[in-house]
């Protein structure tokens, strides 16, 4: 299986538009060593060639799709007029860095394979119906994400097995759930390659973990996980926003009961990478201690373009 990270910073990107935080006034200045990322994806080929020309399912559809496309010549190996490698699109959240992309692909010559849950659905055609949009462009054909651990898979990326859990995270802002979650708002992705067997747990939202969650953590041979704050009050001592990141859905790295700490009692085998970075967060500075600390935990930060077999 072939990850191509398409985009590993959190909703608002790094920099953010209007952010002067010190990662992001320091990246743009070039003061700070840091990477630019874009907005929440990643891309998922079966087998691991590394000569294009094999489609993949796209996961999430980032604001940033068309840059990513761009940036990664995977995803169009023209081999016709109008070619993609993306053979379809599973969401694991309705958040706006995870849906908006969906409208960049609406000049698609036929409606475009999605995977979503119920409530996800429901929001996309509701408090944000992108979906209904669509149906006036290349239209979507929904498959339902199931809930309880049964596995699936895309018709024309049969080698791809993914199974979902439902995990405790938050709905978009303009959810009715987002105060009232119901299970299926948030999942996590297993995906495994059936010819080589390997796998990855994809869960770029993750507010909480628990024995079920940590189960499916250690059985993947990579796990690509929340690695949206550092801590919890990370943009209220910023005086940039009022909520905390367990507020909104994330679970932070540093503490007790922290990311790292879950990180740490898996099997050593076990590749562990932090995605969907806030720009906030100081593991973002190459040079800072906090980086310092998850180097030394084993645990790297996705980057945009970085390609991972687990
Ligand atoms: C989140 O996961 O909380 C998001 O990145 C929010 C957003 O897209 O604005
Ligand atoms: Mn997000
Ligand atoms: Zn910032």
């Amino acid at each position: 299986m072939r990850i191509t990270v398409l985009g590993s910073a959190a909703g608002g990107g790094f920099p953010q538009w209007n952010c002067n935080c010190r990662n992001c006034a320091g990246v743009r200045s070039g003061s700070l060593r840091a990477k630019a990322r874009t907005q929440s994806s990643i891309f998922v080929q079966p087998g691991n060639g590394s000569d294009g020309g094999v489609d993949g399912l796209l996961i999430n559809a980032s604001p940033d799709i068309l840059t990513q496309i761009q940036r990664n010549p995977a995803l169009q190996p023209a081999r016709g007029l109008r070619d993609t490698a993306i053979a379809g699109v599973v969401l694991i959240d309705g958040q706006i860095d995870h849906a908006t992309g969906l409208f960049m692909l609406r000049e698609r010559t036929s409606p475009l394979p999605l995977w979503c849950t119920d409530p996800v659905h429901e929001d996309l055609s509701t408090g944000n119906p992108v979906l209904r949009v669509l149906q006036h462009y290349c239209g979507t054909a929904r498959e339902r994400i199931p809930l309880d651990g049964r596995a699936f898979s895309s018709p024309a990326v049969p080698d791809l097995l993914l199974r979902a859990m439902p995990l405790s995270s938050k709905a978009a802002p303009y959810s009715p759930h987002r105060e009232a979650q119901v299970p299926g708002d948030n999942i996590g992705l297993s995906i495994t390659d059936r010819a080589s067997g390997r796998s990855v747990f994809y869960a770029p939202g993750l507010g909480e973990i628990d024995e079920r969650v940590f189960d499916a953590m250690s059985t993947a041979d990579a796990v690509m996980v929340d690695g949206t704050f550092w801590t919890d009050d990370e943009m209220t001592s910023l005086g940039i926003s009022g909520k905390t990141a367990r507020s909104i859905g994330h679970l932070p790295q540093s503490g007790p009961g922290g990311m790292i700490e879950w990180l740490s009692r898996l099997p050593a085998r076990t590749r562990k990478l932090l995605i969907h970075i806030n720009n906030t967060n100081p593991i973002l500075d190459e040079d800072s201690p906090q980086r310092a600390a998850l180097a030394a935990a084993g645990i790297d930060v996705c980057e945009d373009s970085q390609v991972i077999t687990p």
